[in-house]
């Protein structure tokens, strides 16, 4: 109870301070002197190599000095090679001096640049690494298409310095513009205004005016064509996959519909997505103007489409409204995962919107049992962390679990007014959590303070786990199947009698993972038998029924499990399985490493890295 209070005198101190200046705030995993200096706009021109697996060229940064006295201007980089400086005096171009600061294992190397406020603009000559932690190149055999090589960037959280030397916080934004060369048959897109139609010819521009967080700067060069799925949205991608791509995510038009009726107007003209080949290491990537996606999502039947939900959603939660600091991320990903469920259930009817929710949540008690009592904490202690290392579903679910908390207790008449309002009030800003904090306090609590105390809010941002007043989403269909279920443990029905013909993924999902985990071997020759699991070509369905078979020791799945494993890149997946794989015995261990030797060279670095460590690789 102590403690409780002491929070929320914190927290009271906290709001009655209100927003603060965000630049003060110092990002504990950025080099960046943004109290002095911030650059306002960059122009990229840069050459892909795809031979020296290489980006080389120049950034400029325009700059707009805070402090008078400042004498140097300070960015982020990770293994990048400088070849020159140049600073912009009275239009003229002149040498300036730099610095490139010893590697550190999580902020990579400071470039400290000699420059003060007469110097309006300056230009970087570099090259990157082939082993830059925020690109992926792929050769031919890795695509869908065998015959182009790809490469894509992911520069969130801290990976952008790894390809451009750049102010690698999210609590500032530039514009931005990019000259980009290729080899002749490729086509570059970026998180910008794309030139349409695309015109093949190795040599493409960009133009970002919409001033966003260095993370959401990205590239794709690949054999991309474009189908467009509606006059504001597309898809990119390579030519085989183009056709499944625009069936699958053609409600694109339809959620953006229902985003703006709920939140307000999607402010940066088009959307469109780009899919890239399998070794993505995530679901999807929010990108502004054009969604990185997953081809694991394109199931034939819509049934993982939430995904896009996902990616749309960030362009009010997270790229309109920033976290200042990858300590704030439940800001930018809890708001999503609530909008995104929003969204489904405007798009797609509530029971499916329901079950999302359900699954969610059971993902996140199994999370729970497993995390740190700090990293299930929604204001997130980093403590000096490379964000990517802190990882987990809290920010997402435990996010959106408060959210809906406070939809529940306030109405929607009340909180979607609230939530609109906010993505209005700080719309190109970062902010964080006390920040929004004190917005809570300010535009909802205080209005109608007999709703919920703020040792409540406390509870939620500042306490590990799940406060008991937590959501419990219950769906009628999954309990439905748990009573089926029970009966069928209890020996009163069949497996055959199960009623999974009408079943949705969903509802597998649901069923494989309510299985219990030491099951026989003959109850899992059943059900393989009874619903042909192991042949299953849905990436969730087989990702469940995989989990489970490893721990039931059920080893039909390995010529399936080997070739899941080899073609699929999303950490999402295949790190859960070999950590399963790890711990079952020495035969399996042998079994996953084996194959973990053939697979990484395909794997994307940030993968490579987790499964190093799984691996014990890299001792660290
Ligand atoms: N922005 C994230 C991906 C991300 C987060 C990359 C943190 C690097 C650091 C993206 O929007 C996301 O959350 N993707 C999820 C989608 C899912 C929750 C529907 C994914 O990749 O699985
Ligand atoms: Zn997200």
């Amino acid at each position: 109870m102590f403690k409780y209070k002491a929070i929320s005198y914190v927290l009271l101190m906290i709001m009655m301070l209100g927003s603060r200046a965000l630049l003060a705030i110092q990002d504990e995993v950025s080099y960046a002197n943004t109290q002095d200096v911030i650059s306002t706009h960059l122009h990229l021109s840069l050459n892909v190599d795809f031979e020296k697996r290489q980006l080389k060229g120049n950034v400029e940064h325009r700059l707009k000095w805070l402090n008078s006295k400042a004498n140097s201007l300070v960015l982020d980089t990770r293994a990048i090679h400088i070849d020159k400086v140049e600073g912009q005096l009275n239009k003229k171009w002149t040498p300036l001096k730099f610095v490139l600061g010893e590697h550190d294992g999580v902020k990579g190397s400071k470039l400290t640049i000699s420059a003060d406020p007469s110097i309006s603009v300056v230009k970087i000559h570099y090259q990157t690494v082939p082993e830059a932690s925020g690109l992926q190149w792929l050769t031919p055999a890795q695509t869908t298409g065998k015959n182009h090589p790809f490469m894509y960037s992911q520069s969130q959280a801290i990976h952008a310095r790894s390809w451009i030397p750049v102010q690698d916080t999210p609590a500032m934004r530039v514009t931005y513009s990019a000259q980009i060369t290729t080899p002749k048959d490729l086509v570059a897109v970026m998180s910008a205004e794309n030139e349409l139609p695309v015109v093949k010819d190795g040599d493409y521009s960009f133009k970002m005016p919409q001033a966003i967080p260095p993370y959401l700067i990205a590239i794709g060069v690949g054999n991309l064509e474009f189908a467009a799925m509606s006059n504001q949205t597309g898809v990119y991608a390579e030519p085989s996959v183009l056709e499944s791509a625009v069936a699958e995510f053609n409600d694109t038009q339809a959620m953006i519909e229902a985003n703006e009726k709920l939140y307000g107007p999607y402010r940066w003209g088009r959307y469109d997505l780009l899919i890239l080949p399998a070794a993505f290491p995530f679901g999807g990537m929010e990108n502004p103007r054009l969604s990185f996606i997953t081809p694991t999502v394109i199931a034939g039947d819509k049934s993982l489409v939430n995904l896009i939900a996902h990616e749309l959603a960030h362009s009010w939660s997270g790229n309109l409204v920033t976290n200042a600091t990858w300590r704030d991320l439940w800001l930018n990903e809890g708001f999503t995962s609530y909008v995104e469920n929003r969204v489904m259930e405007e798009v797609f009817g509530e029971p499916r919107a329901v079950m999302e929710q359900y699954l969610g949540v059971a993902d996140l008690k199994v999370e729970l049992t497993e995390l740190d009592a700090r990293d299930t904490i929604l204001n997130l202690p980093l403590d000096g962390r490379d964000p990517d290392d802190a990882f987990s579903g809290v920010p997402y679910v435990k996010g959106q679990l408060f959210l809906m908390y406070l939809e529940q207790k306030f109405g929607r008449e009340k909180f979607d007014p609230f939530v609109k309002d906010y993505f209005d009030h700080f719309a190109f800003k970062s902010i964080d959590t006390q920040t929004f904090l004190s917005y809570l306090n300010n535009h909802l609590l205080s209005k109608y303070p007999e709703v919920i105390s703020s040792d409540e809010v406390s509870e939620w941002i500042f306490q590990p786990g799940l406060p008991k007043s937590s959501p419990d989403p219950q769906s009628d269909a999954f309990n439905r199947i748990a009573n089926a279920m029970s009966e069928w443990h209890q020996g009163k029905r069949e497996l055959a009698d199960l009623d999974a013909k009408q079943w949705t993924v969903h509802e597998w999902l649901f069923f494989i993972n309510k299985l219990p985990r030491d099951l026989s071997h003959k109850t899992m020759v059943q059900l393989d038998k009874t619903f042909s699991l192991t042949n299953s070509t849905n990436r969730e369905i087989q990702f469940a029924w995989f989990s489970l078979a490893i721990v039931n020791n059920f080893w039909t799945i390995e010529s399936s499990l080997e070739s899941y494993l080899k073609q699929i890149g999303r950490r999402k997946f295949i790190v859960p399985l070999y950590k399963l794989l790890h711990e079952h015995s020495m035969q399996r261990r042998e079994w996953a490493s084996k194959i973990y030797e053939q697979a990484r060279s395909g794997y994307h670095p940030l993968a490579q890295n987790t499964l190093d460590q799984v691996f014990n690789l890299k001792p660290e």
